[in-house]
């Protein structure tokens, strides 16, 4: 296997956009990041140096880490951070994957200036299932902040309000010409492209918490794969991608020159709770010479209404595994551990003496599953975990338990009235799993603050999608309409705004796993738990010792 090498320096950059100069954390002073494109089985070393004040770690989001758990990247679950002035080398191999997915630091928000394509290309004498592209483009979506994002959030969890919302969505770290003091070109986006081909748009949702609607005006796109895992074909005017997703969408430009330029816009579905950014990003789709026309101004893609459920619904659905003889659905048809998971905002409550801008202005804003709120442990928990069982000197602090929940602990009725209780719990809370154990989860939402979709993603694993629906999970009925011969393989989904999804995923992957809403916000108020999947029997069954650079903390 071929090894290669990327370094990150990790340091401050004025970056301006907006008409706004902001000193900002970068990786090599690119914004956005740089590339990383890889083949599937190669081995990737990136030294990643931290110059910077801020505390980092950088997550390999999508990437299946097969027993590398230590080079997973989330702080304070398999690492603790990157200090000022130290290094860590992230060392891990791509097995079985090919596709587009991203890096991105995960330590508090610095991910809404840390990010990045990773791209999987198939080995070197494998093509695609599908017509071979005449270019490749990655199309990253991401968020833009005149202010620091890292204290935005950090003054919310202080008053318990919501956060200040971005300044301004972008494409290739770009905010394009909707948007006031951006008319100077350099703002804008523009993909250039010759007439009669067929171009690869490797898009990749880096928002911090908004799901995105996506179009080119007068163009088609085909979906052909998800989270890097080939999918059935499908057209689509308009694509919905949630933070964490990834996909690749074939895009077939015109014979002739109907027009010279088109609009591509994306903003934001939402149906939640407060405030949300609903701006609009576009770049511009545009032809090479010769022109036929000049001065038309570009077309615009219509996009749904803001809170378009149906359209999220209906358009999630077409999504389903290519299933292939070269590249078949494993769907895992037995399960050994069932789990149901409700997923949703709640409440805890405002420190005495202090007032607190949360709901009825009483309390903080926090987020869950089955009712537990998961705050980070002072020591990374792999850490943790992996010296208690392979009996080293068991010194660290015991700042977890293992006894997360397997059913919610408060009702989370849909169809009824919302209980209103809305207080949840605090508890760093795991489920230990045996290795190879088949795992059923059904992710329920909640309407205790209102109902709203999450973007669920899972560390160390791709689950298969088995089935989704509106209202309450109903165990009795609804199994028995599970897809289990070709469901869309993923690490990131959307639990429905007022609905539930059901997940599978074989528990082949030694280590501490992180699962948890792609929504920043939601991620700092606590929606996230990790699964322990212990060692199996055989030697390559076992997660080896970490690096010995591993950061201490
Ligand atoms: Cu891309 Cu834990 O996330």
């Amino acid at each position: 296997s071929v090894k290669r090498h990327y370094k990150f320096d990790i340091r401050l950059r004025n970056v301006t956009r907006l008409c706004h100069t902001k000193s900002m954390v970068t990786v090599n002073g690119k914004f956005p990041g740089p590339r990383i494109v890889v083949r599937e089985g190669d081995r990737l070393e990136v030294k990643v140096v931290n110059h910077v004040p801020n505390n980092v770690t950088i997550h390999w989001h999508g990437v299946r880490q097969l027993r590398s758990g230590w080079a997973d990247g989330p702080s304070y679950i398999t690492q603790c951070p990157i200090q000022t002035g130290q290094s860590y080398v992230y060392n891990f191999t791509i097995v079985g994957q090919r596709g587009t997915l991203f890096w991105h630091a995960h330590f508090s928000w610095l991910r809404a200036t840390l990010y990045g394509p990773l791209i999987l290309l198939p080995r070197r004498n494998e093509s695609y299932p599908f017509q071979k592209p005449y270019k490749e483009v990655p199309i990253l979506f991401g968020e833009w902040w005149n202010a620091d994002p890292e204290a935005v959030i950090a003054q919310a969890l202080q008053t318990g309000g919501g956060p200040n919302v971005s300044d301004a969505y972008t494409i290739n770290g770009l905010p394009g010409p909707l948007y006031n003091c951006s008319s100077n070109g350099t703002d804008t986006y523009r993909l250039k492209v010759k007439p009669g081909k067929t171009y690869l748009l490797r898009l990749i949702n880096a928002a911090l918490n908004d799901e995105l609607f996506f179009s080119i005006a007068n163009h088609t796109l085909v979906t052909v794969e998800a989270d890097a895992t080939y999918v059935k074909p499908f057209e689509s005017e308009i694509i919905v991608i949630g933070p964490g997703q990834t996909s690749n969408v074939l895009l077939k430009t015109k014979p002739e020159y109907p027009n010279a330029t088109f609009f591509m816009l994306a903003r934001p579905y939402f149906t939640g709770i407060g405030t949300f950014d609903n701006s609009t990003v576009a770049g511009i789709l545009e032809y090479k010479k010769p022109l036929n026309t000049v001065n038309t101004p570009p077309l615009k893609p219509t996009l749904p209404a803001i809170n378009d459920t149906s359209y999220v619904a209906n358009f999630s659905s077409k999504f389903l595994s290519l299933n292939s003889a070269k590249y078949p659905a494993k769907v895992p048809q037995k399960v050994d551990k069932s789990f149901f998971f409700t997923v949703g905002l709640g409440t805890s409550p405002c420190p005495k003496n202090q007032t607190c801008q949360g709901p009825n202005n009483s309390s903080k804003f926090a987020a869950s599953m089955n009712n537990i709120s998961f705050p980070l442990p002072s020591i990374a928990l792999l850490q943790q975990h992996f010296f208690r069982h392979a009996n080293y000197n068991n010194n660290g602090p015991n700042s977890y338990t293992t006894d997360f929940p397997a059913l919610p602990l408060m009702p989370f009725n849909y169809t009824g009235t919302p209980p209103n209780n809305t207080r949840v719990s605090n508890g760093t809370k795991t489920v230990v799993i045996p290795f190879n154990t088949s795992v059923q989860v059904v992710l329920q939402d909640t309407s205790i603050l209102g109902a709203e979709s999450h973007p669920l993603h899972l560390h160390g694993f791709n689950f298969y999608v088995v089935g989704q629906g509106f209202g309450n999970f109903n165990p009795n009925t609804d199994p028995s309409n599970f897809n289990l011969v070709d469901p869309v393989e993923r690490n990131t989904v959307g639990v429905p705004s007022g609905g539930w999804v059901a997940i599978r995923f074989l528990a082949d992957n030694p280590g501490v796993w992180l699962m948890h809403c792609h929504f920043d916000v939601h991620l700092s108020w606590g929606l996230r738990m990790a699964w322990i999947v212990e060692d199996g029997k055989l030697p390559n069954q076992k997660l080896p010792p970490p690096p010995a650079d591993l950061p201490k903390c």
